[in-house]
């Protein structure tokens, strides 16, 4: 038996990164997935976004692992298509049990007063309410399933501490962690449990572009990777620059899970010590 056996899971932001490692992980421990990414670029964003091409991969991973999976082209902004890709998702799997809300953006700027409305704006508009879409979109399928459900808001490492220079972004994951607390008292009377993670750096495309390197070596010319690295595992205690994708899915899959049945309203930082320095 998988951990997560026969279960479905909504996932936002699945073409990539941490969003197709969530879908990979709880199909190997047993379950189908309804996967959404928008697939495209946003025009505020300072690096490139998730193709078609990478949902497709998505969609091929976790049929490998024998489970099924409904995946839809869709924006987080809109509630409408988030609604549809996930009434259309349960009618065809069944029913609907964990809800990743992980769909996300970077971006910075050299001082937060000096973001353009379009950056603050569609920073909002992505990683706080298209996180609150996500769940108004799957609490009725949660409750009308009358089994209790998990809910996992990904917020970050900025969403309990500041960075300098992405004021927008800090207030965005902010935003989430109370979205979290909020929603864990609201929906306990039925089992539904809501709690979020807590990243610190992690191996994917959002964090891995120039622009961001340059965010955290603000005098270096072209920094590299390399040049990355150390400057990453200085805001780690734990002795490395980044954590992987995988290491943010484990702990998804365990609060996804029933080993976590009486864990709610909890931030969880997987942050390799971050947060204690
Ligand atoms: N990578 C990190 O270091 C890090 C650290 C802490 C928190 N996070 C958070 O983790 C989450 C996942 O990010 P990732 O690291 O996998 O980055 P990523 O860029 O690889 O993946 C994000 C995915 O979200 C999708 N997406 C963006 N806007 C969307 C929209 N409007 N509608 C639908 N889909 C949309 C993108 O197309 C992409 O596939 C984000 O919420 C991010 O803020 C990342």
């Amino acid at each position: 038996m998988g951990r997560v056996e026969g279960k479905v899971a909504f996932i936002t932001g699945a073409a990539r990164g941490q969003g197709r490692s969530h879908a990979i992980r709880l199909a190997e421990e047993g379950a189908d997935i309804i996967a959404v990414d928008l697939c495209a670029q946003v025009d505020t964003v300072p690096y490139p976004m998730a193709t078609p091409e990478d949902l497709d991969e998505t969609v091929k991973a976790v049929e490998a692992l024998d489970r099924r999976i409904v995946a839809t082209q869709a924006d987080v902004r809109d509630f409408g298509a988030l609604k549809a890709a996930v009434d259309d998702g349960v009618a065809q799997l069944g029913r609907l049990d964990i809800v990743a809300a992980n769909a996300g953006i970077a971006g910075t700027a050299d001082g937060t007063s000096n973001l353009t409305e379009a950056e603050w704006q569609d920073m909002i508009d992505i990683n706080l309410t298209g996180v609150w879409h996500a769940t108004k979109a799957a609490v009725p399928h949660l409750v009308a399933g009358g089994r209790g459900g998990s809910i996992i808001l990904t917020s970050s490492a900025a969403g309990l501490m500041a960075y300098p220079n992405i004021g927008h972004y800090v207030a965005a994951k902010h935003g989430v962690v109370g979205l979290m607390r909020t929603l864990a008292l609201e929906l306990a009377p039925q089992s539904i449990r809501v709690n979020s993670l807590h990243p610190t750096q992690v191996d994917t495309p959002m964090i891995m572009n120039e622009t961001i390197f340059s965010l955290f070596m603000p005098d270096k010319q072209n920094p590299t990777r390399e040049d990355f690295a150390p400057a990453s595992q200085e805001m780690n205690a734990l002795p490395i620059p980044w954590v992987e994708p995988r290491d943010i899915s484990n702990a998804l899959l365990f609060l996804a899970s029933d080993e976590a049945r009486y864990i709610t309203g909890v931030a969880l930082p997987v942050d390799a010590g971050m947060l204690v320095r």
